[in-house]
């Protein structure tokens, strides 16, 4: 209901589960309807995407982005560029990407 709702583990489980990318939408900032789930999300993403590239998964594979239930041109735009970003990426190997990071 809530992007603030959406927790660190949920984004891992999905990536886990073969997901090649996770795209977070919640309402704009100051919008949100439980007041500050939006700006909740968006500190937890930034925390989860440096523990991420830590471990070497791109930054383009997890994304927060806002959008309102009137823009569906803007929701569609958000969308397509994840899937083109995600896409140019290929699938997601989490192993690979470990072993990348300790090959460093
Ligand atoms: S209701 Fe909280 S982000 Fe939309």
């Amino acid at each position: 209901m809530c992007s603030g709702r959406v927790e660190p583990r949920f984004i891992l489980e999905a990536l886990r589960a073969g997901a090649d990318g996770v795209l977070v939408l919640g309402c704009h900032p100051g919008e949100c309807h439980y007041l500050e789930g939006n700006y909740k999300a968006a500190a937890r993403m930034a925390l989860l995407k440096n523990v991420l590239a830590q471990f070497g998964v791109e930054e383009e594979r997890v994304r927060l982005d806002w959008v309102s239930a009137s823009e569906g041109v803007r929701f569609a735009g958000i969308v397509n560029r994840m899937t083109e970003a995600v896409r140019a990426l290929g699938p997601f190997r989490p192993k690979e990407a470990a072993e990348a990071v300790g090959e460093r």
